[in-house]
């Protein structure tokens, strides 16, 4: 029995069966390989998901991962250290550099369906009780505010009940201003390009669209950069262009390591 058996057989005793048996036991990477259990070396073009934006075992990531680690760790939300400040400056910089007019905070999470969870408590503080739309085809994550904004039965269905009420929008124009028509808009979340759904861009023009109608009912325009943003189309957000109340980040803003953002601009950063 070869060592990827072996390994995998042991995984499925010790784990739940969530996401199915994995397909290799990977032992370790460098750049864009990685090699399996067995010795044998893959190029990988999967990247963790859309995760590893420099690839594995990077020197920058190994060095930074490897320094703090030794000089200190967890130190909870009481504190702060230089690090975590000069990461959220960064992403400040980032959304300066993006065409960002109003300014923006930060609330860094451990992961993209954290992220959203945050973004999700802006928009029921922002218009409690408002309406929530998403995207049909939409993914947001997991955890249970993001599974109520994902649009894949097979993913949600059997957890029901799920956290309020979202309703799905054909990402059309037509269909938006319909949504909006109804009134009592609080948000509408937005992936520029829906990942999870088979790499679907929106329509050209169509985060412009939503951002006016946002505008004239004064709802937050969402935007899910988790799996665009952070160089991943080749500039630092793919909504570039288009200014966000609310965008949240994550995979490759820690390169595999676990670091997601919720990010407000004007009014939705100070809630
Ligand atoms: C657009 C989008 N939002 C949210 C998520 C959830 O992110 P995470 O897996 O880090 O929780 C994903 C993950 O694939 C995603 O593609």
């Amino acid at each position: 029995m070869s060592t990827n058996e072996t390994m995998i057989n042991r995984y499925e005793r010790a784990f739940m069966n969530t996401f199915g048996a994995p397909q290799l036991a990977l032992t370790r990477g460098e750049g864009a390989y990685v090699w399996d259990a067995d010795g044998k070396r893959y190029l990988d073009l999967l990247g963790g998901i859309a995760v590893n934006a420099l690839g594995h075992a990077h020197p920058a990531i190994v060095g930074a991962v490897q320094a703090q680690v030794g000089t200190l760790g967890h130190i909870s939300n009481f504190f702060t250290s230089t690090p975590q400040v000069e990461l959220g400056e960064k992403i400040q910089d980032v959304f300066a550099q993006s065409g960002y007019e109003r300014p923006v905070k930060v609330f860094l999470t451990n992961s993209g369906t954290e992220a959203v969870e945050s973004a999700l408590k802006i928009v029921r503080l922002h218009k409690p009780g408002g309406r929530i739309l998403a995207l049909t085809h939409a993914f947001h994550g997991r955890t249970f505010g993001a599974l109520t904004l994902t649009d894949k039965p097979a993913i949600k269905d059997q957890f029901a009940p799920l956290a309020g009420t979202v309703e799905f929008v054909e990402p059309t124009a037509r269909d938006l201003d319909a949504a909006f028509a109804g009134g009592n808009v609080a948000a509408i979340f937005m992936e520029p390009i829906q990942g999870e759904a088979g790499v679907m861009p929106l329509p050209d023009g169509l985060l412009s669209h939503a951002r006016a109608l946002c505008d004239a009912a004064g709802a937050l325009l969402v935007i899910d950069e988790i799996q665009t943003g952070i160089g991943r189309t080749g500039q630092w957000l793919a909504s570039r262009g288009v200014q966000a109340d609310v965008v949240t980040l994550a995979k490759g803003l820690g390169g595999g390591f676990p670091i997601g953002a919720c990010v407000g601009a004007g009014a939705a950063g100070e809630l």
